[in-house]
């Protein structure tokens, strides 16, 4: 993309930096070597290099503000998977439509999805990171597609770090999926992978027609408007930290794409979702997944559903592991409010963009807050 394509649609997108973005070529390689916080981790030092240290206003806070306050639950076991408005319960949509005004997030339980996979992903992507780190290498990725073994997010020379390693691989659309870039260990990895984004996929389907359906659009509305959709997943694990009080496994960011499906580790907490000043602990069940609407799904909803900052805390005790998996628009064509939504009294409050130039700014610039007004 020209940076002058990004230009013409700077209004909407007013507190984005475009001083960030002088060109592609700085996306071809990391700014610095890249360290893997798991290796930190295991070195034993009792503090974390000085690049970890958060401004103490970014700190994780002790006691959280607004304890006894949790984001809702939904049961989706009413929630068919049919396209017609008949498949989509009535008191299920208006659950999940209030969830996402109110905290754009929610947990599913009941979601059909089995348990007995959830534990296998977890498994296999555990697995993954505890294989040895030059076997990890072979998979190392770059700024470029961010596809593969990465220990940061974002490419500003000099930046405060995030303490975690990651994995990021495509399945749709098909042609930016492929096997090879996926880890070829442990043996069991791919084809469970495959398994759990076909009914991840299956899974945001039913939940976008619930939500097209809370805006009072035909239920078939969102997935449309998604086209072909594309979905992509985050397997994030987070070390060991021996001072959690000085950093963050994951800065304060909202996710750019459509919706967030994400499995959380079943043992350790750390997600924590902002709700007006405060950083709320996400308590999960077990089994649930944790979903929340991204930046698209607030552009096409004219903010009716919100896209919330959310961060990650680490601690000195134990490793996180969580499976990120985001279900997006097709990523060429414009991405703006859904005409149906629009009134006199509530005008379009965003210039339509496409999802590549969107995410191309969070790319280079990491998690860094949230970048949409509204
Ligand atoms: C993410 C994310 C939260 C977590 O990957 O975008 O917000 O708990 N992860 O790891
Ligand atoms: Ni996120």
């Amino acid at each position: 993309m020209a940076p002058q394509t990004a230009l013409k649609h700077r209004r909407s997108y007013a507190s984005i930096d475009l001083s960030i973005l002088p060109e592609m070529d700085c996306l071809r390689e990391w700014p610095e070597p890249i360290v893997r916080v798991q290796s930190l981790s295991e070195s034993g030092a009792p503090t974390i290099p000085a690049h970890y240290v958060k401004p103490p206003s970014e700190r994780p806070t002790a006691a959280p503000a607004a304890a006894g306050l949790s984001i809702p639950v939904v049961d989706l076991g009413m929630l068919k998977d049919g396209a017609d408005a008949a498949s989509c319960d009535a008191a299920t949509v208006k659950a999940i439509a209030e969830a996402c005004r109110e905290w754009g997030f929610f947990q599913a339980v009941n979601h059909g999805v089995s348990p007995g996979l959830l534990r296998r992903a977890r498994e296999v992507w555990r697995g993954f990171f505890h294989l040895p780190m030059e076997e990890k290498q072979r998979h190392a990725n770059s700024p470029m597609t961010y596809e593969g073994y990465g220990s940061r997010l974002g490419i500003q020379k000099g930046a405060i770090l995030d303490w975690g390693d990651y994995y990021f691989l495509h399945f749709l659309p098909l042609c930016l999926m492929s096997h090879h870039k996926w880890p070829a260990l442990p043996p069991t990895l791919r084809e469970t992978t495959d398994e759990y984004g076909e009914e991840l996929r299956k899974l945001c389907r039913r939940i976008t027609r619930a939500l097209s359906m809370g805006l009072g659009l035909e239920a078939d509305h969102l997935p449309v408007a998604f086209d072909e959709e594309g979905t992509c997943m985050r397997v994030n694990f987070y070390p060991k930290c021996p001072q959690p009080e000085l950093t963050l496994g994951l800065s304060a960011h909202s996710d750019p794409g459509g919706m967030t499906i994400l499995l959380v580790d079943d043992h350790v907490a750390g997600l924590e979702v902002r709700k007006a000043d405060s950083w709320i602990s996400v308590r999960p069940l077990p089994d649930a997944f944790i979903v929340n609407i991204g930046d698209q799904i607030q552009v096409l909803s004219n903010a009716a559903y919100k896209s919330v900052e959310h961060r990650v805390t680490v601690n000195a005790s134990s490793e996180r592991l969580s499976m990120a998996f985001f279900y997006n628009p097709r990523s060429d064509i414009p991405i703006g409010p859904i005409p149906q939504l629009l009134t006199a009294h509530r005008p379009a409050l965003y210039q339509p963009m496409t999802f590549d130039e969107y995410r191309l700014f969070m790319r280079k610039a990491g998690p860094r807050g949230k970048k949409l007004a509204g």
